[in-house]
């Protein structure tokens, strides 16, 4: 029933550089490398570039990107602003990498400072993609291309480029996952559902959720698929900071007031993994499965270390795995080219319309990682080692 839905949506894959991945914690840390060395504005296009042995343009080290990710709470961006930070310094390039707490204020502080610095591409994943507008005018007054990373920021012109991977896919799959897990297309129900999705601030979050709601819809329409909470709309199903706390509260009281009386809870819908982690934890603490009940099919994304024994024990039935080394990959090919006037890699020129204008947008594809494709996707490609994951590999070999 639960087979593993290989979907590939890469349209031109970049290279995949043999960068490992660090774990969840401490790595990455707010550790701003070497400022000093800022070129002029004036030169910021303009700058010579060396050539490797495989033809690569390389920067001659006079140039600084700036690289402002959101939060060291998540896994996720530690690891993407390790990864950019250690692709950017092999391309030549100093790099000024900052974490901003999940602050608006912070990030707009930390980026500005950079604009302030001289830096000669900025590269972001924004906390609240509508709040950079101001910020992001100052730096294209200045000069200086923006390349929005993973999170398209909205409501401005002043974005140059994007990448990211496909979100409103990553909906699709979650909720082709939980169709095809729940049989919907050919049994009555009804099946009880509840929707978790991410920060209403972060541009994605309602692309993953209009994308598995586009799946998902017609069934809760149709009766098949019931919300008992009532909590249908994006905002009723948003988590505040992606916090794992915010969702496991919010499915706590849920299920005190609609599963504490043997009603079955058949299946949650989670954007990502630090919304599963919450949700699996209220449930294990205060959902008692009824007799002869599954335990619930949950969705996730980003293959997070926490959540990779979640998978394996059975409490989680899925997560989209995004190769986040390839994306890193491509923001680093836009820097280059950007800075060598070289022609720069898109692959969308149409879907990503900030509603100012429509950014110019490099796209990966994700797959669907289950218990029986994992060691695949997340060992086999050297993302995680056995030991990262704290997994015994003859178990599974
Ligand atoms: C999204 C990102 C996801 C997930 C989430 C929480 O913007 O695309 O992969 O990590 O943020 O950090």
């Amino acid at each position: 029933m639960k087979k593993a839905m290989k979907f590939v949506v890469a349209l031109g894959l970049v290279a995949i550089m043999g960068v490992s991945v660090i774990g969840c914690g401490g790595n990455g840390g707010n550790d701003a490398v070497d400022t000093t060395e800022v070129v002029d504005n004036d030169d910021a296009n303009v700058e010579e570039t060396g050539e490797t042995d495989d033809g690569a343009d390389v920067a001659t080290g006079d140039q600084t990107v700036g690289v402002s990710m959101p939060t060291q709470d998540l896994q996720r961006w530690n690891q993407d602003g390790a990864n950019v930070q250690e692709q950017l310094q092999e391309a030549g390039f100093n790099v000024d990498l900052q974490f901003a707490n999940n602050d608006v204020g912070t990030q707009v502080n930390q980026i500005e400072n950079m604009i302030a610095a001289g830096v000669d591409v900025l590269v972001i994943a924004s906390i609240d993609g509508g709040a950079l507008g101001t910020v992001l005018g100052q730096a294209k007054d200045a000069g200086i291309p923006v390349i929005a990373y993973d999170r398209l920021i909205m409501g401005t012109d002043a974005v140059s480029y994007y990448t990211t991977f496909d979100n409103y896919g990553v909906g699709q799959v979650q909720g082709q996952f939980i169709a095809d897990a729940l049989n919907l297309a050919n049994e009555d129900g009804p099946f009880n559902i509840e929707l978790f999705t991410g920060d209403p601030g972060d541009n994605n979050a309602h692309l993953f959720f209009n994308g598995a709601l586009g799946i998902l819809q017609p069934f809760i329409d149709d009766g098949t698929l019931v919300v008992q909470s009532g909590q249908t709309t994006f905002e009723q199903a948003a988590t505040a900071d992606w916090s794992p706390e915010n969702a496991q509260n919010r499915m706590e009281a849920i299920i005190a007031s609609h599963y504490a009386d043997g009603t079955v809870l058949h299946a949650v819908l989670c954007s990502n993994d630090s919304t599963a982690q919450g949700v699996i934890q209220a449930l294990r603490t205060n959902y008692t499965l009824p007799a002869g009940a599954d335990w619930p099919v949950i969705t996730g994304q980003d293959c997070d270390i926490a959540n990779v024994p979640l998978i394996l024990e059975g409490y989680q039935s899925m997560s989209i795995f995004k190769d986040t080394r390839a994306l890193a990959s491509a923001a680093v090919e836009m820097v280059q080219a950007i800075l060598s006037g070289g022609t720069v890699p898109v692959n969308d020129t149409e879907q990503y319309d900030n509603g100012v204008i429509v950014v110019p947008t490099y796209l990966l594809g994700v797959e669907s990682v289950t218990i029986d494709n994992w060691v695949e996707w997340l060992i086999d490609t050297e993302y995680y080692t056995w030991d990262q994951l704290g997994v015994n590999e003859s178990d599974w070999r």
